[in-house]
Parts: C-alpha cells; structure tokens; sequence
C-alpha cells in the first residue's frame, strides 16, 4: 500500500517527508518531557528488557511507512529499559548526564546539519568561541583547539601532533627503525596505549611510570626513564600527565612534569577528560597549577560539563602544530581566495557536526557560574561518601578523594574472601537497579568505585550508595551463596 492510499490523520510521511510535522514534534517533545522528568528522581529500580521489545527488536526490515508517534514512542520504550547515565543514582564509568539545554542543542544542531570540515559561516566561528570559553573556564591560557568526538579521540589528536613535532615528517616517512615512545602515569586511561598504537609508536613504547601513595605519577622516577630512555636512544614523543585519573581522580603534578617538559623539549599533553572541569572549581583548582604551561589538554565536556555525548574539546598552545599533522589537499576541495586552509585541515576527522552548539548554549543559558556550582557539588559529594564510608564499620575506603571519584570496598565480615564478595557483590547491585555502580580494581584487588559527574545527584543519593550496597552486600554475605542476591523485596 503506498503512503497516498492512506486516508486522513493516518497519512503522516509522504515520501520521507514528515507530513504532520507539528503533530509529530509535539509528540517528540512530550516523550522528552517524560524523560526528563523520570531522571528528576530516582527510580526504585532498573526495568528489564521485556519480551515485546525484545521481540520488536528481532523484527525484519521494514518496507512499508509506520506512524511516526508509534515509532517514537517504541524508541522512547527502547531508551527507558536502557540504562541511562542521565539518571541521578548512575555511579558508574565517568558518566554524562544529558543537560536538557544541550539536547535541545543536540535537536538543533542535527536539524541545520551543518558539517564544520569546511567553512561553515557563523558554526565555524561558534566553534572557536566555545573553544576559548572553555579554556578561560579550566584556565588554559591558549585559545586555541578544536572539539572531537571524545577524550579518546582528543587524545590521539593532540599525540598525532606532538609526533610530528617530535619527528617531522614522520606522518609521510613512518617511524621506520626509529623507536619512539610516550610517557604517562601506569594509571593513565588506556586511550595512550591506542593512540600509540594507532600512531605506529607501538604500546610497547609506552613507559609506564609508578604511582605515589595518592595515585599520581612518580615525577622523579618520570625523569629518570626520561634520561635513560634518551641514553638508549628513544625519542620521547610527549609525556601524558593525567587531571583526574579514571580510577581515583587523581590529578598529576602538572607543574613539576611541566618543569621536566620544558628542560627537555618534550611535549606535555594534559589528559584532563575526565576531571579538567574541575581546574574551575576554588576548592580544588590549586591541584591543577602548572596547566598553563601545557602543549595541549583534553577536556571531555560530555563528562563534567554535563552535556550530552559526545563533545570533547581539545584546547592547543600552538594550533599551527595541528595543521603540521593534518593538512590535506584534496582536487575536490580546493581553497578559496582568502583561505589557508579548512578546518579539517587541523583534525582526524572528515564530518563534523556542530558539537560545539550544546556547550555554547549551557555556557549561555546557565552560565559558567552554575557549571562550576555544579561541580562544587559533585566534589562534596565525593567527600560525603568519604566519609559515611569512614564511619561505618562495614566500609572500607581505599583512598581520599581528590576529585569526585571514590573507590571502596565492603568488608560484611571478617570470615568472607574479600574477593569473591566483591566479584557476586557488583552483578548484585546491578541486578537489585536502585543504583548504578561498576566494580574496579586498586592495588589489584576488588572494589567498588563511584564517580560523582551528574549535575541531577543530590546528597540523599549519595547516602543511598551506602545504604543499598550494606544491604545487598549483607544478604549476600548471610546467604552464602555463589549466585547473585536477587531484587530487594521492597
Ligand atoms: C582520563 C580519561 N581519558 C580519556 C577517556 C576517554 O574518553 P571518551 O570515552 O570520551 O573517548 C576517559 C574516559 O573515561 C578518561 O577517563
């Protein structure tokens, strides 16, 4: 049957037009409406997948038009038995949050479908803006950079250019016998290990320095592998220094790596994906000092500045270092008069949306006063659980909190392995879905940790943490099972 044999309200798409695009924007907004208004509180549990999605899920291709509304609100179904990170007891990974502003800016930006690969008019121009507010935001210094998909991406971005610095030509010669490597903390985010990898440096080649009792990096011990390194030959391509390790938050002595850098002439790249915002929050941001005098930093926005995924922002001292790395010539992209070159010309990747726009617009709406606010507010509450964790005679801290992340172990008794405890402990929680939590590894044994990144999380949640896993954790421990404690009964 095609769309025009159908008769009146029915006949929604022509084509792939939407017909009653009022109708159906109403829809949308109110399927967005409900959700937001779901992560406002927490939910008494995570729902399962049920057989109808399931079984909606297996369908094959459809080749006929469907109302619109019904495929919305099938999406919305799909969305709500996921697990969103958005919601206010979600503790896991470095989560994000979904600021509404920023899904609106998601919806806009989308809409216009601007690609900022080439000149793109006032998107360009937004870019940059929002680039410079966010290195006047953690303190930066340069204003320069550009916004990535990730910290992931931001990170190889930055490393690409710090290698053509450190081996010019190296992008069209390959580093033949010439062995280089990179220098980072043995808890720096994996993303090193790929960027080496994907560089051609190998991650082999990436020089593991141990860690202090507070989880940052051993600086002397970084500048004695610096030396003996160069003795054998190596070329040090960049030391990675870490603002706000995945697994503790622990932020490195930038300005004492800086100091080694810059005797050196190696390149500093700052991995702050994860806990750079936090360079903007007065009761931490003397652990960041020495951040000014950085090659490059990554900033993941859709971490700690509360927008949705993906916007991370790579800020640069010297944007001419980009160009070095990147620039292309294409005959089906020539320069126009009064063009050096375009924006891709600076940057892994070929289609860029506008990620910038949902940032530009949360600095807008709620101004940088509120994000920092906000942050303050995750940092205390990493410092609540701190503390409820001291106190309570089930609980085990594994170390301060220097940002929002807190790793901790729960101890029920002293008869049962810790490990195993921990290993049924983790699906437990997941499985009773009042909140969301992963389990780590510190010092290679078992934990919990919690990241605190979510601007909808309030004090109550964060006792919630407590509460939940002692209970889940006890009735394991008093079952004495090897499967996993089933939902509360409440
Ligand atoms: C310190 C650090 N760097 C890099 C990344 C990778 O970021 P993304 O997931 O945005 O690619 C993460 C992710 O959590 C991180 O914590």
């Amino acid at each position: 049957m095609s769309t025009e044999q159908r008769a009146g309200d029915e006949l929604l798409v022509e084509g792939l037009r939407l017909r009653s695009r009022e109708a159906v924007l109403a829809h949308a907004e109110a399927l967005i409406l409900q959700a937001w208004r779901s992560f406002d509180q927490a939910r008494p549990g995570q729902p399962a997948v049920d057989e109808r999605v399931r079984a909606m899920l297996l369908e094959a291709l459809p080749e006929e038009p469907s109302d619109p509304r019904g495929a919305l609100d099938a999406a919305a179904l799909v969305l709500d038995e996921s697990v969103a990170q958005s919601r206010p007891r979600f503790f896991a990974y470095v989560g994000s949050s979904g600021l509404e502003i920023g899904v609106l800016g998601d919806a806009l930006m989308a809409s216009h479908d601007v690609n900022v690969a080439v000149a793109a008019g006032g998107a360009g121009l937004l870019e940059r803006q929002v680039v410079g507010w966010v290195s006047d935001f953690v303190g930066f210094g340069a204003r320069d950079g550009l916004l990535a998909s990730g910290g992931m991406v931001s990170n190889l971005t930055a490393l690409a250019a710090a290698r053509e610095r450190a081996a010019p030509g190296v992008r069209h010669l390959g580093v033949r016998d010439r062995r280089l490597t990179l220098v980072c903390s043995a808890e720096a985010h994996y993303s090193v290990h790929r960027a080496a990898e994907v560089l051609g440096i190998g991650s082999d080649n990436v020089r593991l320095v141990h860690v202090d009792a507070q989880h940052r990096i051993d600086v002397r011990a970084c500048a004695q592998l610096l030396e003996a390194d160069r003795v054998a030959g190596a070329l040090a391509v960049a030391v990675v220094a870490t603002a706000g390790t995945t697994l503790t938050g622990a932020v490195d002595d930038l300005a004492s790596i800086a100091d080694l850098c810059g005797d050196r002439g190696v390149w500093l790249h700052v991995d702050g994906a994860y806990g750079l915002p936090a360079a903007a929050a007065p009761s931490v941001r003397d652990l960041f000092a020495g951040l000014g005098r950085a090659d490059s930093a990554t900033v993941d926005a859709h971490k700690w500045m509360f927008v949705p995924k993906a916007c991370s922002v790579l800020l640069m001292r010297d944007p001419l270092s980009l160009r070095a790395a990147f620039e292309h010539r294409e005959s089906y992209m020539p320069l126009v008069d009064g063009e050096d070159a375009h924006p891709v010309d600076s940057t892994l990747e070929y289609s860029r949306p506008l990620r910038a726009l949902k940032l530009w617009l949360a600095f807008r709406v709620h101004g940088a006063g509120a994000l920092r606010a906000a942050i303050e507010r995750n940092l205390g509450q990493a410092r609540l659980l701190a503390r409820l964790l001291e106190e309570h005679p089930r609980f085990e801290l594994c170390h301060q909190p220097q940002l929002s992340t807190v790793c901790f172990r729960h101890r029920p008794s002293s008869k049962v392995n810790l490990e195993d405890h921990h290993r049924r402990l983790v699906p437990a929680i997941q499985l009773d879905g009042r909140i969301f939590l992963a389990g780590a590894l510190t010092g290679g044994s078992s934990c919990l940790r919690a990241c605190f990144v979510n601007f909808r999380t309030i004090d109550d949640d964060v006792r919630a943490i407590v509460e939940v896993v002692d209970e889940v954790g006890q009735r394991l421990a008093e079952a004495g099972s090897n499967s996993p404690a089933g939902p509360s009964a409440r």
